[in-house]
């Protein structure tokens, strides 16, 4: 098991794929809950567009700016003091590679981001290359894509079918050969998810996925039972513990131990 205090980086998660050793990660948007989640043994902090829903408040991410990203990562960085902290490329911010390497500078530079996170859509091969290129390290996010909800006319499961399954897992082995460094799958079944583990030699962290990725991720609001429509694979960590901390610290023994999913 890898030393609590040993500070996450890209190399140190590497590691923990290698070693077998679950990665737990989870979101945040401001500087107490960071604080918590870093105390109670979080590897990996991220800054989601997730931010628009539970922070925000509105339906979709669709309307988040770089700017809010890179707000609430100025938020949280100060807080983290061994965890790594990962920010989104919100909805169409990765257009061009030139446009997707401006928007990185804004998430490191005035974030404080150590990596960026990006659904993957088309065109990602190069955007994922030009980022790797300038020294960015980057997470290629595939399967449910929250950023096409309306286009996939909901939050639903995808690759159900064994084609959508074999693109998926083509999709996600190419965003590692064009450099990414990590893959988020998020909410699809749990044969495919273990299948995408298996064939990438990056960090391959779940959501809603099943319990056979390297690490797993959940919403803060949906750990702490705060959220009104909380998806189907969340959990409530609060209600039984005594504390928000209590509460990061029991998802983190979950998914360490893989009790959680
Ligand atoms: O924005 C977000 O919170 C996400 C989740 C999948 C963790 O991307």
């Amino acid at each position: 098991m890898t030393d609590t205090d040993v500070r996450r980086t890209l190399r140190v998660l590497a590691g923990m794929k290698q070693a077998g050793e679950p990665i737990a990660c989870l979101t945040a948007y401001e500087a107490s809950f960071a604080r918590a989640m870093d105390r109670a043994g979080v590897d990996l902090v991220l800054v989601g567009d997730s931010l628009g829903m539970v922070v925000q408040g509105r339906h979709t991410t669709i309307a988040v700016s770089t700017d809010d990203v890179a707000y609430h990562c100025r938020c949280v960085q100060p807080a983290l003091t061994r965890a790594m902290l990962a920010a989104d490329l919100p909805f169409m911010s990765c257009l061009s590679p030139l446009q997707a390497l401006d928007r990185a500078k804004r998430l490191m530079q005035h974030g404080g981001a150590q990596m960026v996170k990006l659904e993957v859509a088309e065109g990602a091969g190069a955007v994922i290359a030009a980022l790797g290129g300038q020294g960015v390290a980057v997470c290629a996010h595939v399967g449910l894509k929250p950023q096409s909800v309306h286009k996939l006319g909901g939050l639903r499961r995808q690759g159900e079918e064994p084609a959508a399954a074999d693109a998926l897992v083509r999709q996600a082995v190419e965003c590692v050969e064009h450099g990414a460094d990590m893959v988020l799958v998020e909410y699809v079944p749990d044969e495919l998810a273990r299948r995408l583990t298996r064939e990438v030699p990056v960090p391959v962290i779940g959501i809603g996925a099943g319990p056979h990725c390297d690490g797993q991720i959940l919403v803060m609001h949906d750990v702490l039972g705060v959220n009104d429509h909380p998806p189907k694979f969340a959990k409530n960590f609060l209600r039984e513990a005594g504390s928000v901390e209590e509460a990061f610290a029991a998802y983190v023994r979950a998914v360490k131990s893989r009790a959680f999913p």
